[in-house]
């Protein structure tokens, strides 16, 4: 009976705190609540570590039937009402695959293209079951030509190979992955001329130490798979979804995504850091210049081209598949037409202990947690919804056709979208979000404990090496966020442990690596739970919205010097930006101050007024991303709606500002033409007249 009672007195005394504090609304509840805190007292990093072991037991590539299995498993983990949405989207595997290659100087080698597990490995004995090492969407077909070398593929790198008189047309280019997306590694080659592409590891960027199991880097058969596709979403269905079971949609075809420019037209394949290095042996020419050379004691890199000659000969199966997203919603008390949107993907190129598993036991042990403080009484006060996307790997295919599908109800519903996609890839804190976001982030981070140092918050550690927190910008294409923010302007955030790991994307990722290097103890995992479930609840449970427009402004005067500084000299004023970002400034500190007064002049008003003026707030603080979107897009890529946050064009994973002014003053210093200028300056005016909207939508009155 006493444990009973005890649990009883509990719940009744933060029963009637949050009576108190519903009552006190809005004073009170913008800040940490009872609820709050015991959120973070209920982690457990054992839940982590046994979701991860269950989610990678066996590799789960989208559609797969061992995909379905983690999907069940994910359904029945959480512990609130679930469901799934059903996609019929176009996947992309391999038939067949062949690398030979051809020098004067030893006989014909015809590669393996195969990774070796350790035995020692426990998923060694399922790795059958891995797909074979390939470029998603890459382009079927056989090519035997010289090989060329072009460091990481990158538009600067084709172009000191110019310089230097190097001709890649009709070559096979062999570049280093790193730096840029492969599938822009792929494209720039082939706008270079180049009839296939090899991208390979080098030891230099990831094999620096011992090699898995031993140590934490790739051993030398490993391969990074990936996909090469450069759109987001179904391929065939870009701007719409077709649900699984529809009996018609309207498709694009193969060849007009071809001719678009979103998949190859040349034949390529991921290799190991071993056979790149046989690669570079048969490459003659002229010395590679010294920071494109590899580790010491690798063999001198060449840029050929030739006299090596491959034949790489790729065969794939595009083919309609069917793909499930799984969500679970805890409906809110008092908005429940509000949604707090937290998201991770489940699908896998191979085990996924890291991408994008660890998210997804992350998102696990939260929802447990939050179903304790259900089990309390807590309630939201939005709706908060889990969920967990597929075919994240091919192009972010779950996550886009829900948005696509659901586009106009989240444009007027959606609070916020909050990302986690490798929850942990080792130590050290990272962050991105839209600039609204940051103080609440920053609050979330001194409520946490450093999972690598008791005796301090994340926050410590956060900025230990720099003056303020290093926030990073939504603006890159890599992962689940990006139809929130950039196609329908979501305010959003990604969080991570760690950046980057040398066994990404390898049959090397898997629970092993994990327990042994990413988080020994799984106390990252639970350290990003907490920040992921802290903010989320802040979303969902504060009266008044945790959103600050003054960093938003801030952070776009800062980046419009640095695209005025780029431009420098050139025929174009950016006052008409200076003097928007001016009014959303304006606009930011009366919305605060509208915010402070309404909580301080609580009392003399009835509790009714009030409800709908804290809806009124709310919406305007909510709507004002909206309004950095615009319905034309960027300039040749319509589909990116979000006029300061998106891609840059030869660098899908490059996070850009103002990607469209960026753009223009691009295509403007080639050209030189008055014409082009004047496109410039209308991009700025473009931008200039959506922070303009922002502040109308902050304001929150007609003019
Ligand atoms: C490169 O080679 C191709 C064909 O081999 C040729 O058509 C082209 O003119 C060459 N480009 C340059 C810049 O020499
Ligand atoms: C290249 O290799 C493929 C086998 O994968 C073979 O069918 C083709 O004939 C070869 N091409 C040349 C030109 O040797
Ligand atoms: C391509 O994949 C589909 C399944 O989606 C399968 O039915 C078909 O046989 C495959 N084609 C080849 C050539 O393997
Ligand atoms: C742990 O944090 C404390 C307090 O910030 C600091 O003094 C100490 O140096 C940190 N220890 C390590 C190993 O970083
Ligand atoms: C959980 O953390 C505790 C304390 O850091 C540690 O002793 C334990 O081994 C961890 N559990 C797992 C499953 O990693
Ligand atoms: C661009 O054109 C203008 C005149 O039209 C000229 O003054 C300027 O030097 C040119 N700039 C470059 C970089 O060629």
């Amino acid at each position: 009976m006493k444990p009973l009672l005890q649990r009883f007195q509990f719940h009744s005394l933060l029963s009637t705190l949050y009576l108190l504090i519903t009552i006190c609304a809005p004073l009170i509840t913008s800040s940490f609540t009872p609820y709050h805190t015991l959120f973070l007292s209920l982690a457990s990093n054992s839940s982590a570590s046994s979701h991860l072991r269950h989610l990678t037991r066996l590799p789960h590539l989208s559609s797969s039937y061992e995909d379905s299995l983690a999907a069940s498993y994910v359904l029945s983990s959480f512990p609130f009402p679930s469901h799934s949405t059903f996609y019929s989207t176009l996947l992309s595997f391999p038939i067949h695959r062949s690398l030979s290659l051809f020098s004067p100087s030893s006989a014909p080698f015809h590669f393996s293209l195969t990774q070796i597990p350790s035995p020692s490995d426990p998923s060694s004995t399922v790795f059958s079951l891995t797909v074979p090492t390939f470029h998603a969407y890459a382009h079927t077909g056989s090519v035997t030509a010289p090989l060329t070398y072009a460091y990481y593929g990158r538009v600067e790198d084709f172009n000191k190979l110019r310089s230097l008189g190097i001709n890649v047309t009709g070559t096979v280019v062999l570049a280093r992955y790193g730096k840029i997306y492969r599938g822009d590694i792929v494209k720039n080659a082939q706008n270079a001329g180049a009839l296939g592409v090899l991208v390979y590891s080098d030891y230099e960027d990831y094999a620096k130490g011992e090699a898995f199991p031993a140590g934490p880097w790739l051993p030398e058969s490993g391969v990074q798979v990936g996909s090469v596709f450069r759109a987001l979403g179904d391929p065939t269905t870009p701007g719409w979804s077709c649900t699984a079971g529809e009996e018609e949609c309207e498709r694009v075809s193969i060849e007009e995504i071809v001719r678009r420019g979103d998949m190859p037209s040349v034949p390529s394949l991921p290799i190991s850091g071993k056979d790149g290095e046989e690669l570079h042996k048969a490459i003659g020419g002229q010395v590679a210049p010294d920071d494109w050379q590899g580790r010491v004691g690798a063999p001198v890199y060449r840029l050929g081209p030739g006299p090596g000659v491959v034949n790489l000969t790729y065969i794939g199966n595009e083919t309609l598949r069917t793909i499930q997203n799984v969500f679970a919603v805890i409906e809110g008390r008092e908005e429940p037409d509000r949604y707090v949107l937290l998201g991770n993907h489940r699908d896998a190129w191979t085990f996924g202990a890291v991408d994008p598993n660890s998210g997804t036991a992350a998102l696990l042990e939260l929802s447990e947690r939050l179903y304790k403080l259900q089990k309390k009484g807590w309630k939201p006060r939005r709706t908060i919804i889990l969920c967990n996307w597929d075919a994240e790997e091919y192009g972010l295919i779950g996550s886009t056709e829900w948005v696509e599908e659901n586009r106009e109800l989240l444009t007027s519903r959606a609070v916020v979208y909050l990302n986690v996609d490798s929850a942990v890839y080792g130590p050290g804190f990272y962050v991105s979000a839209t600039p609204q976001l940051d103080p609440l982030l920053i609050e979330a981070s001194k409520m946490v404990r450093d999972p690598d140092n008791s005796s301090q918050t994340l926050y410590n550690s956060w900025i230990s090496s720099a003056s303020s927190p290093p926030i990073e910008r939504l603006g890159g294409g890599g992962t689940d966020f990006a139809a929130f923010v950039q196609h329908i302007g979501v305010p959003s955030v990604d969080l991570a442990f760690g950046n980057g790991y040398p066994v990404y994307h390898s049959i090397y990722d898997d629970y092993l690596w994990m327990e042994k290097f990413g988080d020994p103890m799984f106390q990252r995992h639970v350290a990003v739970a907490s920040v992921w479930g802290l903010v989320a609840l802040r979303l969902a449970d504060d009266e008044i919205l945790p959103f600050d427009y003054i960093s938003y402004a801030t952070e776009l005067k800062g980046n419009a010097k640095s695209i005025e500084e780029e431009a420098a000299g050139c025929p174009i004023s950016f006052s008409p930006l200076y003097k928007s970002i001016e009014y959303l400034k304006t606009a930011a500190v009366n919305v605060n101050a509208e915010k402070q007064a309404l909580e301080e002049n609580f009392w003399g008003h009835s509790l009714r007024k009030d409800k709908s003026k804290v809806r009124e707030l709310n919406d305007q603080l909510m709507m004002a991303e909206r309004a950095f979107t615009d319905r034309e897009g960027l300039s040749g890529r319509e589909w990116y709606k979000h006029l300061i946050y998106g891609p840059s064009k030869y660098n899908d994973y490059g996070s850009k500002s103002y990607p469209g002014i960026d753009d223009a003053i691009e295509e403007a210093k080639k050209s030189n033409t008055t014409e082009a200028w004047r496109f410039v300056q209308h991009e700025i005016y473009r931008v200039a007249r959506a922070v303009k909207q922002a502040s109308l939508v902050l304001n929150g009155g007609l003019t």
